[in-house]
């Protein structure tokens, strides 16, 4: 009988064995404006840039097999950023999820936003639920966007789902566990983060999937985000692969 082809990891990444694939990678993308400034051009040309590295480390990611890729595209505190810069970040966001449409299709992506959806731009609201719509029968990598997000805020938006469930009589507080809470967080379907990568050196996690990342491995890189691309994420992933995962156990043997 011939044999089966041997699975993506093992073709694009032969050194590390399937198993220590992480299965969802978040990836903090830090350094746009530093790029740019290099260039003695203006902060907002690094976002534009950092677009391509998306579409670069979203590919390499969903051929290699890994199950979902969350990138941190705006935080709830990036609105203190000048009001130009956060308008040409929402028209960017629009544009990438209309603009990527048939690249989600062709690679079965399932496109979805983690945030506070709500409070964006009409525009770029209806934008992304749109895109979200369309891949929601895929059954390739989720593709997600943290948008407007922050890790407190998604806990304190649980915690107050929770406390009106217990007031409406649909929960016992007694009965509250993390099972509860994680029920309620924005994408209750979203697993643990196995990897962080975060680009531009810093050390800081940033309010980033506060309660998602609990076990997570950390990969910090000086590469500035518009400069990372595939061959960045399969170093990420080697490192994640040659760490001991003990989950607060012991190493066995
Ligand atoms: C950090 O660079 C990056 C962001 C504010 C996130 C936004 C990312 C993009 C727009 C890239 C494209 C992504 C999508 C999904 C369209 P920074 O401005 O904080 O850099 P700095 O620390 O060097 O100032």
């Amino acid at each position: 009988m011939a044999k089966a082809p041997a699975p993506f990891p093992q073709r694009i990444l032969p050194d590390v064995r399937a198993s220590k694939i992480p299965a969802s990678i978040g990836i903090i993308m830090d350094g746009n404006g530093r790029w740019a400034r290099r260039f003695g051009w203006e902060r907002v040309r690094g976002h534009t840039a950092g677009i391509d590295s998306v579409r670069d480390t979203a590919r390499a990611a969903a051929e290699l097999g890994i199950k979902e890729l969350t990138l941190y595209a705006f935080s709830v505190e990036n609105w203190k950023r000048p009001r130009r810069e956060v308008t040409y970040l929402m028209e960017l966001l629009r544009k990438f999820a209309i603009d990527e449409r048939a690249e989600i299709e062709k690679n079965g992506i399932v496109f979805r936003t983690l945030g506070r959806i709500d409070e964006l731009p009409e525009k770029t609201k209806s934008a992304l639920r749109e895109s979200e719509r369309l891949s929601a029968d895929n059954d390739g990598m989720v593709l997600r966007l943290a948008l407007n997000y922050g890790g407190r805020t998604e806990i304190a938006d649980a915690a107050k789902q929770l406390a009106r469930d217990a007031v409406a009589g649909r929960i016992d507080a007694e009965s509250i566990d993390e099972a509860a809470l994680a029920e309620r967080l924005y994408d209750p379907s979203m697993r643990d983060v196995d990897l962080v990568v975060r680009t531009a050196s810093e050390m800081r996690v940033s309010n980033f999937l506060l309660w998602q990342i609990s076990y997570a491995e950390i990969v910090v890189t000086d590469v500035l985000w518009p400069d990372f691309r595939r061959e960045h994420l399969y170093a990420a992933v080697r490192e994640f692969a040659s760490r001991e995962r003990r989950f607060g156990g012991l190493v066995k043997g």
